[in-house]
Formats: C-alpha cells, structure tokens, sequence
C-alpha cells in the first residue's frame, strides 16, 4: 500500500508568484514563439508604443529601427521615436512592470490595450541574455538615460546608471539585446512587419536598418495626422456583470446607483434609469455603487439587454481614412488599380462598436512576387495593426475564404498580382490570444467584412473585364490594319487613286472608329471612379500600340 500523503504536506509547498514570474514561464504567450516571431514581437510592441504616442501628442511618427546580428541567435535592436518621452519618475513603472500603463483603463480606440507590451520585451531581454534594456527618453524640459530591467520575484522595476543628457534629445529610443531571435526577410519578418505597418499609417515615416545595414525608407504618404479618438463611455449593451461590477466599486464620484449609471454608460439619460428602475424593482437605485452585489449586476444587465437603446457613440474610433488608403497604397504598392471600401460603422455583442476597411490592389508591386510570377496576398490589420501570425483562425481570413473570386473575373486570386488590406478598428478587439494577431470570429465582423471586400471586389471586376475587352478589340484592331496596305493596293489599282491616300484614308476610319469602341468601353463599366490606372502605365500600354499600328 503507498503512503498516503496528508493535506498538510501538500500545502506546505504552497507558494503564490508575481506577474512576472508567470510570463516568464509562458512568454509564448506574449508571442514569444518562434526565433522569427520572437524578433518580429519586440519590433511590434515598440513601434506601436511609439505610433500610440506619438498620435496622443499629436505629432507626426518618424521611427528608426536598427537590428543588428550580435551572435547565432542574438540580436541588437534600436528603436527610436520623435515622440513625447517617458518622464524619469513613471519609466520603471511604464516598461518594467508588467500590466501597467496608460491605456488600459481608457475607453478610446489605440494600438496598446494592456499594459503588457513593453514591460513584456525587457522580460524577454532579461530571460534570454541577462541584460537590462537601455533606455534614453527626452521629454522637452528634461532628457536622461538609463539602464532598466525588472525583478521577477516582486514584478518591480530595478534602474541603474541613471544619468542627464543633452536636453536637445527629444523622444524615446530604447537599446535591449535579444536571444532566441532571427532576422528573416519572410512574411513573417520584420520587413514586412514595418511594410504593412507603413501601409496602414500613411502620417508615419519608418525608417529600417537591417542586420546587413541596408536601408528601407518607407516615406509618409500624407501630412495630416489621423482624427484623434475621443475617449468615450462603453454602452450598456456591450458589458457583462462582472464589467458593471468593476465600474461600480471602482466608481469615486458617483453616491447612488442611479447617478453612476448615468455618468458611466453612453446613451443612459435619467429617463433610461427611470425604465430600468420599473423593470429591476428589487435593486436599490439609492444605494451605495460600491455596495452592488453580483447578483443585482446580473439583474440589471439583463435589464439593460431588454431595453431599447441609441447606438453607441463611434467617435471613439480613429479609422486610416478612404483617401490615406489610396494615398498610401499608391505610394507603398503603386498598382494599376486599385478600389478601397470603408464601412459604416457597427456594433458587435450587441454594443461594441467597430469599422472594417478594405482595399484591393492589382498590378505594381501588389501580390506576393514568387519565382513563377506574383500570387495574391491578404493583408490583416486590428486598429491598423498589420496582423503576421495565426492567420489560420483570425476573422479577417475566415470571412476572406469565403469570397468567390470568381464571380469577380479573378480566376485564382492565388496567382494573380493583388494584394487585398482589411483593417478592423475598435475600442476593443476581441482578439483571440494575448498576443493579438488573430481577431475573434465574431459573426457581425466577419458579414461586414465580406460586404466590404465584396464591393471592392465588384470594383475590380469591372477594371478586369474592361481590360479584356480592351484586349479583344485591339486584336481585332491589328488583324485589320494587317490587310489595309494590301486593300489599298487593290482599290489604287481598281480606282486609279493614289495608294498612300487610300491607306491614309482607311488607317484614319480604323483608327476613329477604335477609340470610339474604346471610350464606349470605359463608360460601359471599365471606367468608374475606382479605377486609377497608373499614368506610368496608361502611356507604356499607349507606346505598345502606337508600335503596333
Ligand atoms: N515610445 C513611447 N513614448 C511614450 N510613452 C510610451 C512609449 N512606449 C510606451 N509608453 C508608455 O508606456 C506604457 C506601457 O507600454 P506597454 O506597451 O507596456 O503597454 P500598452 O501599450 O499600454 O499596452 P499593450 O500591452 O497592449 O502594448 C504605455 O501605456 C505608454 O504610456
Ligand atoms: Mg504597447
């Protein structure tokens, strides 16, 4: 018989551990997996810090980010903003204690949501090298450097060499060094990360410098900054009981139930309180908010679900825009054509609101370039986030595979030069894993998905069909001109007229008639407003048959 062991011994071992500590054994869940990954999640978290911020003090974002090889495995990263700068006193707090910042408590649409990011990548540095991260901040009145790591044990910050510098630096550059990374010029690299993230912020100038030292500019596409965000309050349709309880024990101004509703939610007038307080007649109005219970949470979340409401307020939304879209797939991708959709605004689980915008490109540098020719590429942002990884069970691809290329003209959007860009923007993403690369299968987001990319889709279906018709016609049109010398020939002879005014004549009504089949073409269909032919193009394709005439 074994021996059995009692309760005591067991619990003798119990031990409780820091935040920290936690992610330092599941660091795969900050998307630490994966040398490539590993390198492309510190260039992320970084470089979205430094665009949320950059955004909030309403500055235009010049980043430079510099990678170095240090060692098999070990690499050197540079990022450096023109942004606001962290104060001396709240940095250790801000990137060296994980689950704290500035964004998490907010209800506005920004790339950061946890709190998590930045502290995450000096665990990181820590756990595979040893080494502090280094730090130089400016912040306009003071500038100072300094070594900052974090200890595991109590999830607090440890900051050494902390000294002044020159008060002309201005912004954040941060210094850490990186083991179980790799550089990989992939889709899943760190190129293409800033590529994309090039793509869906036209303001941002990013500048790269690889392990190699060659240099990438991606240039900003316009010069105005994107509409700021408002913070907004949530609606009462997009929160659980566990939410309102939050919001109610942590409420400070508010003295009853009833006041806290009406400073808390959107769309909640005291004539809204009125309503609920007939259907929930067993909770207190004019009670304490932080003596409500579970119980009467859940009962008036049932309420709020029951009762008719305005739609959330959406200006809590910052989209990349119609015409920054155009603007910056011109300038990144420089396609043939191209036709971009943004949404109206809607609501998932019942009140949370979200936009979807989409945009096709076809031609340029569009597609995926492959040695057999180019195939086509979907492109996923969440809050204009480009989106690499776990493709597979993200929204964005599930409500993409749906679509039907082929009532679109497009035979095999596998091997076609189109790169097709959806970005998903909200308050709140619901992404699937903390490491926020794949959005939830919400059913609300994936219809509006599909209906955007099917209007661009539509866009580039008439583009395709009026480009093989053009095709068509200019066949016809050169099978023609081959026989008109001969036919000169023989009219010259039966009519006694001079050969080359015959074949002047006839050139001349072939011609005409061609360019008017042509224009009945375009207004047929080949001719919306999507469709922006590039002008390098359109005089190329003129060239070729103006040789082939
Ligand atoms: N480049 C920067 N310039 C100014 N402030 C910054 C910069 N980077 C980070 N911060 C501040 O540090 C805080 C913590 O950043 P961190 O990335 O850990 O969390 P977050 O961005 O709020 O959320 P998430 O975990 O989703 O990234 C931010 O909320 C912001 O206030
Ligand atoms: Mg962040």
């Amino acid at each position: 018989m074994p021996n059995i062991v009692d309760a005591d011994t067991i619990f003798k071992e119990l031990k409780s551990h820091s935040i920290s500590e936690f992610f330092r054994k599941n660091s795969q869940m900050l998307g630490y997996s994966g040398k490539v990954r590993s390198l492309t999640t510190v260039i992320h978290e970084y470089v979205t810090n430094s665009l949320d911020a950059a955004e909030e003090a309403n500055i235009l974002p010049d980043i430079t980010v510099e990678i170095k090889e240090l060692a098999e495995s070990k690499y050197s990263v540079k990022v450096r903003d023109n942004g606001p700068g962290i104060p001396a006193n709240i940095m250790g707090k801000v990137l060296a204690t994980v689950l704290s910042g500035t964004k998490f408590h907010r209800y506005i649409q920004q790339r950061g949501q946890q709190g998590i990011g930045g502290s995450g990548c000096t665990l990181f540095s820590l756990i595979t090298t040893g080494k502090s991260i280094h730090i130089k901040s400016g912040t306009g009145k003071t500038a100072y450097e300094c070594d900052l790591t974090i200890d595991i044990k109590s999830n607090k910050p440890l900051i050494t060499n902390k000294q002044e510098i020159d008060k002309s630096f201005k912004g954040l550059e941060i210094y850490g060094e990186f083991g179980e990374t790799k550089y990989e010029d992939s889709d899943h690299g760190v190129y293409e990360y800033l590529r994309r993230t090039a793509l869906s912020n036209p303001h941002a100038s990013i500048k790269l410098v690889d392990p190699a030292g060659k240099e990438f500019n991606f240039m900003r596409s316009v010069l105005e900054m994107p509409i700021k965000a408002n913070a907004s309050r949530p609606h009462p349709l997009g929160i659980g009981t566990n939410d309102l309880l939050e919001y109610a024990h942590n409420s400070v101004e508010s003295r009853k139930i009833s006041s806290f509703l009406v400073d808390t939610f959107s769309r909640m007038s005291t004539n809204k309180v009125v309503e609920l307080r007939e259907m929930v007649k067993t909770v207190d109005f004019d009670k304490d908010p932080r003596q409500l219970t579970w119980d009467e949470a859940e009962k008036l979340v049932k309420a709020f679900k029951e009762t008719k409401w305005i739609a959330p307020d959406l200006d809590s939304m910052s989209v990349i825009g119609e015409e920054q879209i155009k603007a910056t797939i011109k300038n990144i991708l420089n396609p043939t054509y191209m036709s971009v959709v943004e949404r109206k605004p809607k609501v998932f689980r019942g009140g949370v609101p979200f936009v979807v915008e989409a945009g096709i490109a076809y031609g340029g540098a569009a597609g995926k370039e492959q040695k057999d020719g180019s195939s086509g590429v979907l492109i996923r942002f969440g809050n204009k986030v480009p989106l690499l990884f776990d493709g597979s069970v993200c929204a964005i691809t599930v409500a993409t595979s749906d679509v039907d290329w082929k009532r679109y003209g497009i035979k095999d959007f596998e091997g076609e030069p189109i790169s097709l860009l959806v970005n998903v923007s909200s308050v709140y993403i619901p992404f699937s894993g903390v490491g926020k690369q794949a959005i939830a299968q919400e059913a609300e987001i994936i219809e509006e998905i599909k209906l955007a990319v099917m209007d661009c889709a539509r866009g580039l279906q008439r583009y395709m069909s009026g480009e093989r018709n053009k095709s068509i016609q200019s066949s016809k049109y050169n099978t023609i001109m081959r026989y008109v010398n001969q036919l000169s020939i023989s009219l010259s002879e039966i009519t006694g007229t001079k050969k080359e005014d015959i074949e002047r004549d006839l050139k001349d009504l072939v011609g005409r008639r061609y360019k008017k089949l042509l224009e009945a073409e375009a207004l047929a269909g080949g001719g919306t407003q999507e469709v922006e032919v590039d002008e390098a193009a359109s005089s190329k394709s003129k060239e070729d048959s103006d040789e082939e005439e």
